[in-house]
């Protein structure tokens, strides 16, 4: 069929080949004979047929052309494949069935091919003409199987304790040569770091230990020169947390750890942690110089009413149990008068801001006034208010902080009087949160409860 094709420009006037795509930089010339290789190094897959596709051209008459397929290993003699001398092809009788060539053109066919096939073949072509044109090109062969689809493993499945245990992925692939490992988290190169470590060949990467900043898509790409395939993505399990532990409140005003209610309203509180697996909640009501769980959830709803005081101090505790570690919130809540009640029901028919400025005004009032009243009548009010008072009370009282100054600290103010000691007329309270009414009876002096205020701080105004 490539006969007539190869015997008209043969013995046609002119008599001159021209390669049709003459790749220079590729060319193996001499004096008006060229060879050239669209590629230098061409990777075949085992089994099946491989193409080694080769040009040549002249411009001389040629009386004769004559290719040379020859294969060569490293340390090894050159063997003689195949030949041809016109259209006339001379095989080498062990190779016959394997390699085919179809002259004048002299791109040689490998079918099929094995991994033995994988070295070098050099292609040499002879002109006669006046006088023997002579011109060769090697080729680098390399046989591969294809990658079959990998598989990541984890070390341990069940997952790991974040800063305590470690975990090593494997990436099993189970077909293909020449294997490249390479590990992705969510698309992007895994690279060495402090905690990243990988075995000689990347088939195994090593964490140690995790953190929450190991979680992620991992997925492992294997290549070699014939193919590449990515895994699946696997998510490591990883255990950490509590981690920013809040509470908030579906209503009522929040300021700092303070939330305030009205008189009548019911609040639900929310606690939340970041965490895996999922926290477990339990919330504590700290009464008298007691602490009792209240109860289990991340939901707690408190109603006004219930409340047996106007400040009633919680805990919110989040426990991871696989992590083993825990968190706790503190928060005050108060229940406000009738009068600030209705300040904050004016309020709602404005807007939220309106409210607390409302409420803030009322509060900055007030407290000017219980600083005023502080200033020039403390003795006889304050024995006033001992004579009103049932004892019982005096335990109740929830105490959080002493300052004197009420301008600069918001919070729940303590006052306690020595009404025999005339020189020292108050004593700050012992410590935050503590609402020891023993320890107050111990020192022998009466407790005095005021609530005092704490104002919205501008930055919680967006609430
Ligand atoms: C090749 O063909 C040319 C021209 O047709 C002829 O002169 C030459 O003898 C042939 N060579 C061989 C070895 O058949
Ligand atoms: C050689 O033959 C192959 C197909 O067998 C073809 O694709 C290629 O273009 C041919 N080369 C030349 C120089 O004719
Ligand atoms: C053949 O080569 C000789 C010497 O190189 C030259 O003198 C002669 O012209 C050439 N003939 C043709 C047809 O190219
Ligand atoms: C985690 O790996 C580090 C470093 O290889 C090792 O010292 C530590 O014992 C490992 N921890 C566990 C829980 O295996
Ligand atoms: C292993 O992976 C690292 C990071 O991606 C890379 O720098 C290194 O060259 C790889 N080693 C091998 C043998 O592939
Ligand atoms: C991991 O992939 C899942 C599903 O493709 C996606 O929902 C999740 O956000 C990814 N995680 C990260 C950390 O990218
Ligand atoms: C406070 O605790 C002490 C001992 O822990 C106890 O005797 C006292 O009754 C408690 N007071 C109240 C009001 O519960
Ligand atoms: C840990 O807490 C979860 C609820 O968040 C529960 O389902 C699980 O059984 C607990 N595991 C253990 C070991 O206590």
């Amino acid at each position: 069929m490539g006969q007539d094709a190869f015997m008209e420009p043969l013995s046609s006037t002119l008599g001159v080949f021209r390669c049709k795509i003459c790749l220079l930089l590729l060319a193996g010339t001499c004096s008006g004979l060229t060879v050239t290789v669209p590629s230098h190094t061409i990777h075949g897959i085992r089994g099946q047929a491989l193409y080694l596709p080769v040009n040549y051209g002249f411009d001389t008459l040629a009386s004769g052309i004559q290719i040379i397929w020859l294969f060569e290993r490293p340390h090894t003699m050159p063997k003689y494949l195949l030949g041809s001398v016109n259209q006339s092809v001379v095989p080498d009788l062990e190779y016959q069935h394997k390699f085919t060539m179809m002259p004048p053109n002299a791109s040689l066919l490998i079918n099929p091919l094995q991994l033995t096939d994988e070295g070098s073949y050099i292609v040499k072509v002879n002109v006669q003409g006046n006088g023997t044109l002579s011109a060769s090109q090697k080729i680098q062969v390399t046989v591969d199987d294809p990658v079959t689809k990998p598989v990541v493993q984890t070390q341990p499945s069940s997952g790991a304790v974040e800063y305590v245990e470690n975990m090593t992925l494997t990436c099993l692939v189970k077909g293909g040569t020449r294997l490249v490992y390479q590990w992705l988290k969510d698309g992007r190169p895994v690279r060495t770091s402090s905690t990243y470590s990988f075995s000689p060949q990347n088939k195994t990467l090593h964490i140690t230990p995790v953190t929450k900043g190991d979680i992620g898509n991992y997925s492992c790409l294997v290549k070699n020169p014939v193919s590449e395939l990515e895994s699946d993505t696997i998510m490591p399990t990883i255990y950490y947390g509590p981690y920013g532990l809040r509470v908030n409140s579906d209503k009522g005003l929040k300021v700092g750890e303070v939330f305030t209610i009205d008189l009548g309203e019911a609040i639900l509180f929310d606690c939340s942690a970041d965490s895996y697996p999922p926290n477990t909640y339990s919330w504590i009501q700290k009464a008298d110089n007691t602490t009792h769980v209240i109860k289990h959830g991340p939901r707690l709803e408190v109603a006004s009413e219930k409340v047996a005081q106007k400040t009633t101090n919680f805990v919110c505790c989040a426990y991871n149990n696989i992590t083993g570690r825990q968190d706790e919130t503190h928060f005050t809540v108060i229940v406000t008068s009738v009068g600030l009640e209705k300040l904050a029901h004016r309020g709602k028919s404005l807007s939220p801001l309106a409210s607390i400025t409302g409420i803030s005004l009322f509060l900055i009032i007030s407290m000017s006034i219980l600083f005023l009243w502080k200033k020039y009548q403390p003795y006889r009010v304050i024995r006033q208010k001992l004579e009103g008072r049932p004892e019982t009370e005096y335990g109740k009282a929830q105490t959080f902080s002493g300052h004197e100054d009420a301008l600069d600290d918001f919070g729940i103010y303590e006052f306690v009087t020595f009404p025999d000691a005339a020189g020292v007329p108050r004593l700050p309270s012992s410590s935050v949160l503590t609402s020891d009414g023993a320890s107050a009876q111990e020192r022998r002096s009466t407790t005095i409860y005021e609530v005092i205020q704490y104002a919205p701080a501008p930055q919680d105004h967006a609430q």
